[in-house]
């Protein structure tokens, strides 16, 4: 939270569980960051470089059946979030001897046997390789191949999966594994002397073998394994190697292979763990997370070079430790003005000086007898140490011991007093490791290989490099200070395992063993010190910053000092003055149940303000998000608007211009078409045209027709016709033939009457009726007399008598041929249609009518006087069926009539108010018609 760097510290010694506690970290910090697709990248590269790295670089030792044979110094990066985002892992001086040598009861790298037992038939066939670590010279120097604490095979498939998982690709798997197999091989190569005692090789096989893994030159390898190369008064000479010789040359070769692959193989895991700008883009500002996971403190009954580098290593963490905590706690307590009884506590700082001082220090006499002239050897080495530090409180050997001590101390031996115990060294092949050198001549074999692994790790620029290469030790010593300097540049955190037992076992807790490591880890002294002093301190920016939300005065700033702050707040969190102390720069918390509460409360607070600010925030948001939404309706309504003014303005134009162009052709609307009257002209016409579309006349009656211009008249007159044309033959295509036959009759009603009878009008609209008796009205006695003849019309009608003309109730019958009077049964009077002469009315609103009859018939009675209310129908259609249209005539005033035997009747018409039908006393019918409104 607060950005800064952070390390932490992991110590105790082999197999006290500093590697299973550096997983356990990580796994934490996979777990509890938040996840994304790439984090979860970045996580399992970080998780699966562990089993890889741990195959190559841990192995089974006395003390530790994981033991990390190597240091590890990893840095995970965070983003803001707390995510990582990308690592780096600095790896430390290799215990390279292990390829070649095991001490009894101990393994080579884990990754050999995992290889053996894991591998599948295939690849160990294309590596030349047998299942058995029996087989390998360097996999059984400690007689313990298998183990029953550890399952090669399975390991085996957690390295396989990793190695893919940190984008190891097939190809370099197999490169990778024909190195690890190559020494198996190398390991194997063995050497007879021949007369002169030159070393040859007598396996040819394992050469073949190593030459196609390695990729070189069969015959150059096997040379250079037995001779060696030497550059002497500016010529290269050539020299054979004796037998030991030769297997030293073979070994150095293993070791130096293995162990920079393990360098390369670290570099390729910081390849793939390396933070991508591209994947993280922006958060180039990361937090480090360092996790320091070193080789343990160690004691064996044989203790070597190795060992002597691994303790050194830990003298310097638990120097650090001392520095970090001891040490700048009290000077701290000092330095701020805080009352403070010191702690006496044991500073290793003399036993690091022992080691690592320029000129007096154990390495620099290391190194010094390495690079001198002459016959420098392991044991002049010794003598110059016992020479140089002979007085120095935590150095011993056999010389220089008391007599009962030197029992203890072989004479090639020396002792140093670590902190954490007593360790024997024996001096043997400190300066053949120390120089760490490899034949010219196998360098060069090497820098021709083919495996591009190999390939890297032999840089040709080594070959013509002058310069002498730093020795193992100073190397490791400058390493290690740099990693000093690493971890002190960040805000460091310990962790300080203790080894319950020495015997491997689950739950035996050896309580000698853990006392030792308590004291000499220095917790005791720890304790004391933080017991006496104060478990929490900050600087009172930092602490204001963090807690002043707690007090009103301090939030949400605080104008004045940050220690006037800080006093103000704690006064106000009502700390005791036992509880704290007030410092230079700082505030101390003596007590972490106080700084606790103040915690609690800060959550409480952290929670009501996040409430608070929820709620401020949403309201912060919702008004944002309100503005964005209006600013963007405002922008769309003024482009929407602006769109339609010009829409508008667009048409405004059109339309002046369509009026400019109207009242142009209207001026011209009467000269000859021309450019500035085509327009209107065409327009006039097409609107014409699409009125007279709308406004059709609906039928043939309708007269209406829209008027044409001038120029469409005789269009028009020939539209209007063809209209005309098409709604007659439309409307006759519709007509039923009944009422093509009622309309007939109309017609000829029409012809007869139109204009001539008074009440033929009122005709007009009634519908001519078929019949107006049915068969059931008419007497069977008629029916019979007529026989076969259909009555066509039969109608009732009033009889006038010719002499007193009484009205007599009647039946006209029109038959086929002719007209019948009917009274009830007796059929009065028949007239052949062709004795009917003519058929008079009068020109009056009455119903009278007259048939006139050939008089020289004598069976005849005259002509008939007849009334009708329904006078024009029954007219229409008795002169229809007597083809007699013609003989109807219509008279003014009166009517004559023959009333038999040449006797002559006369009606008169005349219009009055009603109707009156009555004997005149002139003899004649009057009738009086009424007048009607109109005619
Ligand atoms: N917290 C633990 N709980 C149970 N067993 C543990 C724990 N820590 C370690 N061990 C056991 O102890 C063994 C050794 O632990 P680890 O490899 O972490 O030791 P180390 O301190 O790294 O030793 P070295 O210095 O040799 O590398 C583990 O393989 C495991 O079996
Ligand atoms: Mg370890």
């Amino acid at each position: 939270m607060e950005r800064k760097d952070q390390c932490i510290l992991i110590s105790g010694e082999s197999g006290a569980g500093k590697t299973e506690a550096t997983k356990k970290i990580l796994q934490y910090y996979a777990v509890t960051c938040p996840a994304s697709q790439q984090v979860e990248t970045v996580k399992d590269r970080l998780l699966q470089s562990n089993p890889v790295l741990e195959a190559f670089g841990n192995a089974k030792t006395l003390r530790n059946d994981n033991s990390s044979r190597f240091g590890k110094y990893m840095d995970v990066q965070f983003d803001y979030r707390g995510a990582p985002v990308g690592g780096h892992i600095l790896n430390y001086l290799l215990e390279k001897s292990r390829v070649v040598h095991q001490n009894h009861g101990e393994r080579n790298f884990h990754i050999f046997y995992q290889l053996l037992e894991g591998g599948e038939e295939d690849l160990l066939r294309r590596l030349g390789l047998e299942k058995s670590p029996q087989q390998y010279h360097y996999l059984v120097k400690g007689q313990c191949a298998r183990v029953s604490s550890i399952n090669d095979k399975n390991d085996w498939k957690i390295v396989r999966r990793a190695l893919t998982i940190i984008s190891f690709n097939d190809s370099e798997v197999e490169d990778l594994l024909s190195i690890v197999a190559s020494v198996l091989h190398l390991g194997n190569v063995q050497f007879a002397a021949d007369e002169q005692g030159n070393a040859q090789v007598t396996t040819e096989n394992q050469i073949k073998y190593l030459a196609r893994l390695l990729a070189v030159e069969g015959s150059v390898l096997r040379d250079s394994l037995i001779h060696k190369k030497i550059i002497a008064k500016g010529e290269e000479l050539i020299s054979p190697l004796n037998l030991e010789q030769a297997a030293y040359a073979r070994d150095a070769l293993a070791k130096a292979i293995y162990g920079r692959t393990f360098s390369w193989l670290v570099n390729k895991v910081n390849k793939s763990l390396a933070y991508k700008e591209g994947e993280f883009p922006g958060w180039r500002s990361t937090t480090v997370l360092g996790l320091l996971d070193i080789y343990g403190f160690e004691v064996f009954q044989h203790n070597s070079f190795e060992q002597f580098c691994i303790n050194y290593c830990n003298e310097k963490l638990q120097q650090l430790f001392i520095e970090l905590t001891l040490k700048s706690e009290q000077e701290e307590y000092e330095s701020e003005g805080i009352a403070w009884e010191p702690v006496q506590y044991f500073n290793n700082k003399i036993i690091c000086d022992l080691v690592e001082e320029k000129f007096k220090g154990i390495i620099s006499i290391l190194d010094e007898e390495c690079l001198r002239p002459g016959d420098a050897t392991d044991t002049t080495f010794l003598e110059k140490l016992e020479e140089t530090v002979k007085n120095h409180p935590h150095f011993l050997t056999h010389k220089l011991a008391d007599q009962k001590t030197r029992k203890s101390l072989g004479r090639e031996e020396f002792r140093l007093l670590h902190y954490a115990g007593e360790v024997t060294y024996s001096v043997a092949g400190f300066l053949d490791k120390n120089n760490d050198l490899l034949f010219r001549n196998l360098k060069e074999t090497m820098c021709n290989s083919e495996n591009p692994i190999i390939n890297q790790c032999f840089d040709r620029t080594e070959l013509t490099d002058k310069k002498r290469p730093e020795t193992a030790a100073t190397q490791f010593k400058n390493s290690l200070s740099k990693l000093m300097e690493i971890l002190m540049s960040k805000e460091p955190s310990y962790i300080r395992c203790i080894k319950p037992n020495d015997a491997k076992q689950a739950d035996r807790f050896d309580e000698v063993l853990i006392r030792h490591q308590v004291k000499y880890l220095g917790l005791m002294e720890n304790l004391r010190v933080r017991r006496a002093g104060f478990a929490y301190r900050r600087k009172y920016e930092v602490f204001l910053q963090r807690y002043k939300s707690l007090c009103p005065e301090t939030w949400p700033t605080w104008d004045g000092r940050p220690h006037d702050g800080v006093a103000v707040l704690v006064k106000h969190l009502g700390y005791k003055p036992e509880e704290y102390k007030m410092g230079r720069t700082k505030i101390f918390i003596r007590f972490p149940k106080t700084l606790f509460a103040t915690e609690d409360a800060l959550e409480v607070r952290k929670q009501s303000l996040a409430t608070k600010m929820q709620a401020t925030w949403r309201g912060f948001y919702r008004r944002k998000k309100f503005l964005h939404m209006k600013h963007s309706a405002i922008t769309i309504q003024s482009w929407w608007r602006g769109t339609l003014g010009r829409r508008k303005a667009a048409k405004k134009k059109r339309a002046v211009e369509t009026i400019r162009r109207f009242i142009k052709g209207f001026i011209y609307r009467n000269y000859p078409r021309c450019p500035e009257n085509e327009y209107f002209l065409d327009y006039i016409r097409f609107s014409f045209l699409m009125n007279l579309k709308r406004n059709l006349p609906k039928n043939v009656l309708d007269k209406s027709w829209p008027t044409p211009p001038p120029s469409l008249c005789e269009a028009s007159q020939l539209l209007r016709q063809l209209c005309m044309q098409n709604m007659v033959w439309s409307y006759c295509k519709r007509i039923s033939p009944e009422w093509k036959q009622q309309l007939e009759q109309k017609v000829i009603a029409s012809e007869i009457f139109k204009g001539k009878k008074d009440n033929y009008p009122q005709s007009v609209p009634r519908l001519f009726i078929n019949t107006r008796l049915g068969n059931e009205e008419i007497n069977a006695k008629v029916l019979q007399a007529l026989e076969n003849e259909a009555i066509k019309y039969a109608v009732p009608v009033i009889k006038y008598d010719r002499k007193g003309y009484k009205a007599r109730a009647r039946q006209l019958l029109l038959t086929q041929n002719a007209v019948v009077i009917v009274e009830e049964s007796k059929i009065k009077q028949r007239i052949d249609y062709a004795n009917l002469t003519g058929i008079s009315v009068s020109s009056l609103s009455d119903n009278l009518f007259v048939l006139h009859v050939h008089c020289e018939d004598n069976k005849q009675k005259g002509d008939v006087v007849l009334q009708s209310d329904h006078v024009i129908e029954t007219l229409t259609k008795t002169a229809m069926r007597a083809d007699k249209v013609n003989n109807v005539n219509i008279n003014q005033g009166s009517i004559k009539f023959t009333v038999g035997q040449g006797k002559e009747g006369i009606i008169d018409f005349i219009s009055g108010s009603e109707l009156l039908i009555a004997k005149a006393k002139n003899g004649h019918l009057t009738v009086v018609a009424p007048r009607l409104n109109s005619r």
